[in-house]
């Protein structure tokens, strides 16, 4: 396995695995590895000759209070995992290096980037579409794999692929989670033991929301007061928002019927936390 810190190295890296006539499959990450990451590397592996996972904490997907700086970095720990699972190449660039004192270019996805945890976060999909943008031209893949957990932003990637007409395809892959049935994120490393235990409930309750569509409740509103009441058992825990939406623009349903995403957000102390399902109703 190769660890490559410069952006010319790995152009020209992937350039001649590209002319070889090899697949290269990417699964772009910022770091801290779980089973969730592990997830889309492995489906890497099977499907591609070459497996390149990206490793940068992305300072522009961060806003100005959040946890940029906190963030989990344990390069070491990841490098041996992704060793662990075949990975041929690690691209891993400093900040300076991916935004130079006159960066001056975003790639922003209207509509979709303003909804759901855009509302919150209203610069952080722009971040998130420049920093991919930035990693397909330097990775140059066949394949890129992203996971459910973050449904807005593997949709809004997928716009902006369309959209922008860029050589690659987009396979989005289940969300992993704990027994409990908490989703995997490196965030989760913030969490205290009871509160990993009550973060459970927020699951339960995107679990609530679809048994509540599969008998035939689709009233919006009586949905989400019944999940909120459910969060509320837990003390700790303050929703942020809770919505059920069409799968294709990211806006609320009137009516649950047919396939919906039931999304959240919530805060256990000061972590933020998102989940979400999608359900046939
Ligand atoms: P990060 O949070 O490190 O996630 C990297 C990829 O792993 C994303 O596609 C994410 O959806 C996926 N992932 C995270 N938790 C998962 C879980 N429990 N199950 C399955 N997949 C999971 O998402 C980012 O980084 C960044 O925004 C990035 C795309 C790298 C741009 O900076």
């Amino acid at each position: 396995m190769k660890i490559i810190r410069s952006i010319k190295q790995m152009q020209k890296v992937s350039r001649k695995i590209r002319q070889k006539g090899k697949s290269i499959g990417f699964v772009p990450t910022m770091g801290a590895l779980h089973q969730g990451h592990l997830s889309l590397i492995r489906r890497a592996r099977k499907d591609n000759n070459i497996v390149v996972v990206s490793i940068f904490v992305n300072p522009t997907q961060f806003g100005p209070k959040e946890d940029f700086e906190k963030y989990p970095r344990v390069f070491k720990q990841d490098a041996a995992l992704c060793k662990k699972e075949g990975v041929d190449l690690i691209f891993s660039p400093s900040t300076e290096a991916m935004y130079t004192q006159d960066h001056k270019t975003h790639v922003y996805v209207e509509h979709l980037s303003g909804r759901l945890c855009g509302k919150f976060r209203p610069r952080h999909f722009r971040g998130v579409a420049t920093v991919v943008t930035k990693l397909f031209n330097i990775v140059q893949p066949n394949t890129a794999y992203f996971g459910q957990k973050d449904t807005q932003q593997a949709a809004i990637i997928n716009k902006m692929v369309q959209d922008l007409n860029m050589p690659l395809k987009i396979k989005v892959l289940p969300t992993v989670r704990e027994e409990s049935g908490l989703a995997l994120s490196s965030r989760n490393k913030y969490l205290s033991a009871q509160q990993k235990n009550d973060a459970a409930v927020l699951y339960q309750a995107l679990n609530l929301a679809g048994r509540l569509i599969k008998q035939g409740n689709c009233n919006y509103q009586s949905i989400i007061q019944k999940m909120r009441a459910a969060i509320s058992k837990k003390k700790d825990i303050g929703v942020q928002y809770i919505s059920i939406v069409n799968l294709e623009d990211l806006l609320p349903v009137k009516r649950v019927k047919g396939k919906v995403l039931i999304a959240l957000a919530a805060h256990i102390g000061k972590t933020r936390l998102i989940d979400n399902i999608i359900i046939n109703g």
